[in-house]
């Protein structure tokens, strides 16, 4: 650092020859020029370094969302919140607008917890995504049949979609910004999946369901929403099935893709071909992304213990932490995925991770109970992942 004690005093120099003047002066001059830049520089680092963050990356590109669990829009998790503050401007509550919370019998509808999220969005500022409306799972079984156990007609289970609709969407009108108004109605063979929905109301039950949301909130995005659309048959039959509601006039805002992939899938064209296709429809979210790095447990969901106690080693193989080249392989994997959302990012209006640390993930417990999986952006102390920055300097 430069002596101040060494510099002359302006009027000591004045006094000095021309030549030796201009020379101190001059290095003086060099060396504050030097010292000032450098403070600059270090002000500029210290202040990027708080102020470079996700939301503030691609604020012109898309949202950058999560889905948050109750603790952490009840301010009561503090290891989520100021990653929340600094990263992210959109939410999505992870289960507290689901059928099953938030209507949980024919009568009641239980607003305490959904309110407080939607404030918390309120109050930050953020895009709030509402989901979702219309699921074959965590729906209670009293919205498909009477007490007495006979399964309801067509007619009386479209009233109680349009009640659930108009309520939900009603209460929240002009303040949930866009709507999974039906998850997961599709085959991964792009058929309709048959549901209690499908089977009770028929095809049009998804038709039916955008019908009732848009009627409740004209101004929401309104999306289909599904897993493994990066697959071509359940990409296409998503297709035509947007397409179908569309052309009766019935307004589909897009599609959300959840993105729940992993290090082998999907390819980078798995993932393009489905965004074109979807692109035509209007936009594409990406709604709950998260990067599986365990190997597959498919098929041993349900196994008995006997059978988990001998694959445990083998299903969990990363428990006290994540190896780095796993975490290379992730980054890649990642780094592509956000190649090509800004590729597409004119048709494409955010991206939501399914959680915010690898702590809060669903996937430490699907589709094995236990495990200790590392799918996001952020780790189990909080810290972005060195993928963070990589992806910021996508467009930096
Ligand atoms: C699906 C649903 C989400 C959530 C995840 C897993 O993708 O759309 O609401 O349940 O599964 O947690």
């Amino acid at each position: 650092m430069i002596k101040m004690a060494k510099l002359k005093p302006f009027k000591d120099l004045v006094k000095m020859n021309k030549f030796y003047y201009y020379k101190i002066s001059i290095n003086s001059l060099n060396k504050l020029i030097l010292f000032n830049v450098f403070i600059l520089i270090t002000a500029c680092q210290t202040k990027t370094r708080d102020t470079i963050s996700l939301k503030n990356t691609f604020q012109n590109k898309f949202y950058i969302g999560a889905a948050i669990n109750t603790a952490q829009y009840l301010e009561e998790d503090q290891r989520a919140l100021p990653i929340l503050n600094k990263h992210f401007n959109s939410i999505t509550p992870e289960n507290d607008l689901k059928w099953m919370y938030i209507h949980p019998y024919p009568d009641s509808f239980y607003f305490d917890l959904s309110d407080k999220f939607v404030e918390f969005g309120l109050v930050n500022n953020m895009f709030i995504v509402g989901h979702t409306l219309i699921w074959h799972n965590q729906t209670p079984d009293w919205v498909f049949f009477h007490k007495d156990g006979e399964i309801l007609t067509r007619e009386e289970l479209l009233a109680r979609m349009k009640t659930h609709i108009y309520t939900v969407v009603g209460r929240y009108k002009g303040q949930i910004n866009g709507w999974d108004v039906v998850n997961e109605a599709l085959n991964e063979d792009g058929s309709m999946r048959e549901s209690f929905w499908y089977q009770i109301i028929g095809e049009d039950y998804v038709a039916k369901a955008f019908q009732f949301a848009y009627e409740a909130d004209p101004q929401a995005e309104l999306y289909y929403n599904d897993y493994n659309l990066h697959n071509v048959n359940k990409a296409d039959g998503a297709v035509q099935l947007v397409k179908s509601i569309q052309k009766q006039g019935i307004p589909v805002t897009g599609i959300g893709m959840q993105g729940h992939w992993g290090l082998g899938y999907p390819t980078k064209k798995e993932l393009e071909d489905s965004i074109i296709k979807f692109k035509e429809l209007g936009i594409v979210a990406i709604t709950e992304l998260d990067v599986d790095v365990l190997p597959s447990g498919s098929g041993y969901q349900g196994a008995d213990i006997s059978l988990q106690e001998v694959l445990i080693e083998k299903l969990n193989p990363y428990r006290e932490n994540l190896p780095d080249s796993i975490q290379h392989l992730q980054s890649k994997q990642y780094e592509m995925f956000f190649e090509v959302f800004l590729k597409y990012s004119e048709n494409i209006s955010r991206i939501t991770t399914w959680g915010v640390t690898d702590d809060d993930s669903w996937k430490n417990e699907w589709p094995i109970s236990n495990r200790t999986n590392y799918p996001l952006l952020f780790d189990r102390e909080g810290n972005p992942k060195p993928i963070v920055k990589t992806i910021i300097q996508l467009i930096e």
